[in-house]
């Protein structure tokens, strides 16, 4: 499928995902999909980043920016690894759909 068609039918579902299946990640995405879990609840919900339209290659700057929030408590190693599960995510999502 062309992905301007897939970009309109998610955009048509308009469900927000408080979490997501994971279950046919690779192992080490779905280890990363646990600490993200962690790290980025303490202060709203999953569905922000799950939802948040962050431009490919974009996630490394936006995780860093939430860890400077004062009290997130997120450590540079753990900032990598979230952003490259959430670099994944969104590939994944665009490219499959929900
Ligand atoms: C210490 C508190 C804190 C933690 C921990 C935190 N965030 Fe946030 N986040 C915020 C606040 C406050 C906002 C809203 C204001 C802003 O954008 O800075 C926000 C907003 C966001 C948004 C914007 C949503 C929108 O609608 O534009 C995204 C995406 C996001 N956070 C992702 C993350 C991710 C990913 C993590 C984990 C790495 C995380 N956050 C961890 C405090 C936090």
């Amino acid at each position: 499928m062309r992905p301007l068609l897939v970009a309109t039918l998610l955009a048509g579902c308009g469900g927000a995902p408080n979490e997501i299946d994971v279950s046919t990640y690779p192992a080490e995405m779905q280890a990363r999909y646990e600490l993200f879990e962690r790290r980025c609840t303490r202060c709203h919900e999953l569905e922000r980043p799950l939802n948040a339209r962050v431009g490919e290659g974009g996630w490394e700057h936006y995780v860093a920016k939430m860890a400077r929030h004062p009290g997130a408590g997120i450590s540079p190693e753990d900032q990598k690894e979230i952003a490259i599960f959430l670099e994944y995510h969104h590939t994944r999502r665009v490219q499959e759909g929900p």
